[in-house]
């Protein structure tokens, strides 16, 4: 069996990515696997690649702020100083398209999804396909559509490496990625902001840099694929708890099949696989995905979260972990 190309250089994944392959990038969330936007080929690998439904719209990565114009019409004045202070960063917004965002990025929808990744190679390989003509990269998460997203080129490796192998296309390693989990998705379509994902980018940095209220979103705001019941979801069960609920498990559970990713303060059950144990949400959310992963990997069939408490990115970890942890009947 061949196995996939992982590359180290930028220049490398430039060629690919021109000559029409995919390749699987690092950003600071998580990995994504990128084609060019203006190459509709691509693109339809990309749903291939994931088993994705082509009717979800894809984020266009841009290598900087500069560039949204080219795929949104307009933003209003409080995204436009929301961009400028936060990107490169953790954050994505949906506004108005453009005539360059085609119907197989947006999924038909009369909005696009833009961010500029903070990840030194993934600017430079923007930046590089920039001066070749490629005005931005789709990059949706780098696993099959459903599963927990990527947070190393090894995951990737395991998730697409098969389909990447005998396509040609390849993996650009840039180390284990910062954050963890996906960038904030802010509805950037009328004078206030909604919060379609919540990311590391929270609602109170949003409300700070640009002094107006994020609203909620209302029963017609833009699906986001993360919006379905299941999804972020490794084989094993994921079971929210207390910490306190934690001291009668062992004796009502098979610990030997039990894992616990917690933070390091809360105490691991007697016979429990610890799989992670992060002093900070921030680590915590950096942690997560590769804690499940490795659940998966010791084939475990249970995990218990004590997911921290907050605001901010524990927001971000709730959404995920509770979308992991929907068993939907037939899946
Ligand atoms: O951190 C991230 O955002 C990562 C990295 C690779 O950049 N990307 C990512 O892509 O999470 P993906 O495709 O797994 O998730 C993109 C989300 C989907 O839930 C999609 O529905 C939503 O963005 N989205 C894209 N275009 C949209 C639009 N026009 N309106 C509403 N939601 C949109
Ligand atoms: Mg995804």
């Amino acid at each position: 069996m061949i196995s996939v190309e992982v590359l180290h250089d930028v220049d490398t994944a430039v060629a690919l990515i021109t000559a029409g392959h995919l390749c699987a990038i690092p950003t600071e969330t998580v990995y994504g696997l990128a084609a060019d936007a203006g190459n509709s080929p691509a693109i339809a690998r990309v749903f291939a690649a994931k088993g994705r439904p082509s009717d979800h719209p894809l984020i266009v990565h841009v290598a900087d702020v500069s560039y949204v114009g080219d795929w949104i019409q307009e933003l209003p004045e409080w995204a436009v100083v929301l961009v400028n202070a936060v990107w490169p960063g953790p954050l994505t917004v949906v506004g108005t398209r453009t005539q360059v965002a085609t119907d197989d990025i947006t999924g038909g929808q009369d909005t696009v999804a833009v961010r500029v990744p903070a990840h030194p190679l993934a600017l430079e390989l923007l930046k590089k396909l920039r001066e070749q003509g490629v005005l931005g990269l789709v990059a949706p998460s780098a696993n099959s559509f459903g599963h927990v997203s990527p947070t190393t080129a090894q995951h990737v490796v395991e998730e697409l490496g098969a389909y990447l192998a005998e396509h040609g296309d390849a993996i650009l390693d840039g180390g284990p990625c910062e954050v963890g989990v996906e960038s904030t998705i802010v509805l950037a379509t009328s004078d206030q902001p909604v919060i379609l994902r919540p990311g590391a980018i929270t609602q109170s940095d949003i409300e700070r840099i640009t002094g107006v209220q994020v609203a909620e979103a209302s029963s017609d705001a833009p699906r986001v694929s993360g919006g379905l019941a299941s999804h972020y979801a490794p084989t094993a069960n994921v079971v929210l708890v207390d910490a306190e609920e934690l001291d009668g498990l062992p004796q009502s559970v098979d610990a030997e099949s039990a894992g616990l990713i917690a933070l390091s303060s809360v105490p691991t059950p007697t016979g429990f696989t610890r799989l992670s144990s992060a002093n900070t949400s921030s680590e915590f959310a950096a942690q997560l995905y590769s804690a499940m992963r490795e659940a998966d990997r010791r084939r475990l069939s249970v995990i218990y979260v004590v997911a921290p408490t907050g605001t901010g990115i524990e927001r971000a970890i709730v959404d995920r972990l509770s979308r992991a942890s929907v068993q939907v009947e037939g899946q």
